[in-house]
């Protein structure tokens, strides 16, 4: 099992967002019965640069930011792994303006269910209060992506005391291997469908004008009836894998 994770705060490996992090994927190590690779990102290891709204990614083509900082990198670690984690410091009731910084550079993902078939994980850390929105912003997120969320990990860091602390990252890590072994039978929200649904029409009503349109015809997208079909279909088709599994 591949996991992937990028924890959106300057603070390093001292931040409370990392060692959370850190204490979910020990947590998954110690139970799963197989091998476990993963990868934490975050500033202070990688260079994301801010979007610069010239939108190039949407008309598929590549991001010129992309020769300059380490988004490749990235994107392919995101393509390889099956377990997606973001983690975000609450920061005015909001992402950290790393987490956006890191979103924006995926934007073209969101429209074309880039990461189909990835189990995932959003943790939010605060002092006291403020999570909600942060979770629900991130699960938004994963939504888009394609990603099968299970429930986020929602830290207020004052108000909880340690056992509460260790019993919340083992319901999360449970719950992603959980799902991570279920994988081919999980049913994704109807949100999730409903969002699949929506982009498929009006994708197919654009009949190849748009980058994205061409995507969802030529990558396979708008043969399917439902996500859950598409979903299902990678998993078991290394074919369709490998072409939704390019960058572009
Ligand atoms: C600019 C800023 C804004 C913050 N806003 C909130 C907030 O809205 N609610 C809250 O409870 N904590 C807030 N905090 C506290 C952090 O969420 C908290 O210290 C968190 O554990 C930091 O995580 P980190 O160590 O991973 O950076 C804020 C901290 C900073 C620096």
């Amino acid at each position: 099992m591949k996991v992937f994770a990028y924890v959106g705060t300057s603070r390093g490996e001292t931040s409370n967002a990392f060692k959370v992090t850190q204490a979910v994927i020990d947590q998954m190590s110690k139970d799963y019965s197989g091998k476990l690779e993963s990868n934490i990102y975050h500033p202070e290891n990688t260079n994301i640069e801010s979007c610069d709204g010239i939108i190039n990614c949407f008309g598929g083509k590549a991001c010129p930011l992309e020769v300059k900082d380490d988004m490749v990198k990235i994107k392919k670690a995101m393509l390889d792994a099956d377990v997606i984690i973001i983690a975000s410091p609450v920061r005015m009731h909001h992402v950290s303006g790393s987490v956006k910084t890191f979103f924006d550079r995926l934007a073209y993902w969101a429209h074309v269910f880039k990461l189909t078939g990835k189990i995932g994980l959003s943790i939010s850390v605060s002092s006291t209060n403020g999570n909600e929105f942060v979770d629900y912003y991130l699960d938004k997120l994963h939504m888009y992506l394609g990603i099968y969320t299970v429930d986020p990990l929602s830290l207020p860091m004052d108000v909880i005391d340690a056992d509460e602390k260790a019993g919340f990252i083992l319901e999360a890590s449970e719950a992603l291997l959980n799902a991570y072994q279920n994988s081919y039978n999980l049913k994704p929200s109807q949100k999730q469908e409903l969002a699949f649904q929506t982009f498929k029409a009006m994708y197919l009503k654009q009949e190849r004008k748009t980058s994205e349109s061409r995507y969802w015809i030529d990558h396979g997208l708008a043969s399917f009836e439902t996500f859950q079909d598409f979903r299902s279909a990678l998993l078991k088709n290394n074919e369709l894998k490998r072409k939704v599994n390019g960058l572009y």
